[in-house]
């Protein structure tokens, strides 16, 4: 059987290059005991992937050149050497950017059987949902009546952010880049604003208005600007989960910090960087709790889609140019 893959041959300075990742097709070697042959029917593509082709570890191990790349996927089993496994189980792991995944059977879970799209356990069910999830309430320690910034409001794990806030009882602010992100923002009843044609004193200008009493909780997507803006408009005692700062993945030269960081002693705040993979333990408590409401309704994800293995770069790439509203995924 055939399985095509992307590879990237360059670990790309700046935005990468569509050029830079390669379509590359193989005949799998026959199954061996404990293997199955999975045949992915969507794919992740995450902003984090960006590091991961810097060709530097961090908290997690560079790509390798022209090796295929990975991800989250989901997808069914086609075949299988793997008692636990039998063909026709949907399952969700980590060798995306392909069609068919041939792996030990060890590397997959079984999707979790809420009512809601297979596609779900990538986004507001999977990593980016549990992110959200555990920045909050984990590493922000957000309380009923605080006030809330998000930046990155409407993406993947932002857009489960400012619905969970709102749901715990905060005042909700989200920062975000497009009308239609905004609009998306106040139909959950969030007061939006965005960060673009602003310098941080805009921005910060701009959350004054809406909240001019200042945050308890200030939830990092972003960095750049909305870093700056947000310790400016700190409540004393606030505290701040650094998620992400996908304004610099595509930095070339690194840029200097926020020139305001002295509020963070000014404002006697706490900012606190995690990942969510040391988190997992809490994978449970998260997918019960947040299951039933999505599978409800009563929370409210969106998809970006592309269609086709071939789109997989564009789709990345697109994650860098704000084309997302939710999720951004790739269906086969
Ligand atoms: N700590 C962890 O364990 C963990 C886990 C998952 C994700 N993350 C981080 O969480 C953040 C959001 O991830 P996600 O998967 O939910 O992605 P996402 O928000 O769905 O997609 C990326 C969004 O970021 C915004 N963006 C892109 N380039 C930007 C720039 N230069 N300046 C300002 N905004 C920019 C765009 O929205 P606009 O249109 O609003 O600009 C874009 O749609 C990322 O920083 C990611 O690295 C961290």
């Amino acid at each position: 059987m055939q399985s095509r893959y992307f590879t990237i041959n360059d670990h790309p300075q700046g935005t990468p290059a569509r050029e830079l990742f390669e379509l590359h097709e193989t005949e799998l070697p026959a199954l061996s005991n404990g293997e199955v042959r999975v045949r992915n029917t969507w794919l992740s593509v995450d902003p984090y992937m960006r590091g991961r082709m810097s060709g530097v570890t961090t908290y997690i191990d560079p790509f390798e050149l022209n090796a295929p790349l990975e991800g989250a996927a989901v997808g069914e089993i086609i075949e299988s050497l793997d008692p636990a496994f039998p063909v026709g189980t949907k399952v969700r792991h980590m060798a995306g950017w392909r069609d068919i995944a041939q792996l030990p059977g060890n590397q997959l879970e079984p999707l979790p059987y809420f009512d809601v799209p297979d596609q779900a356990y990538l986004g507001v069910l999977g990593m980016p949902g549990m992110t959200a999830w555990t920045g909050l309430n984990r590493i922000a320690e957000m309380q009923q009546g605080d006030n809330v910034l998000v930046s990155g409001a409407a993406g993947a794990v932002g857009s489960l952010a400012v619905q969970l806030a709102k749901a715990k009882g905060g005042n909700v602010v989200g920062i975000a880049g497009s009308q239609e992100k905004l609009d998306w923002l106040e139909s959950k009843g969030v007061k939006a604003v965005s960060y673009k044609d602003k310098n941080a004193a805009q921005l910060t200008e701009a959350l004054n208005e809406v909240c001019p009493e200042g945050f308890d909780v200030y939830y990092e997507n972003v960095g750049g600007i909305c870093l700056e803006a947000a310790l400016n408009s700190l409540k004393v005692g606030a505290r701040i989960a650094v998620c992400g700062m996908i304004a610099r993945y595509n930095e070339d030269t690194p840029s200097a910090g926020p020139s305001n960081i002295a509020m963070i002693l000014i404002r006697r705040a706490r900012m606190q960087g995690f990942i969510v993979f040391d988190h997992w333990a809490h994978y449970p408590q998260f997918i019960e709790t947040i299951g039933p409401q999505v599978a409800s309704g009563e929370i409210d994800y969106e998809e970006t889609i592309e269609e086709g293995l071939e789109r997989t770069p564009d789709a990345f790439l697109k994650l860098f140019e704000g084309a997302n509203r939710g999720k951004m995924l790739v269906k086969l």
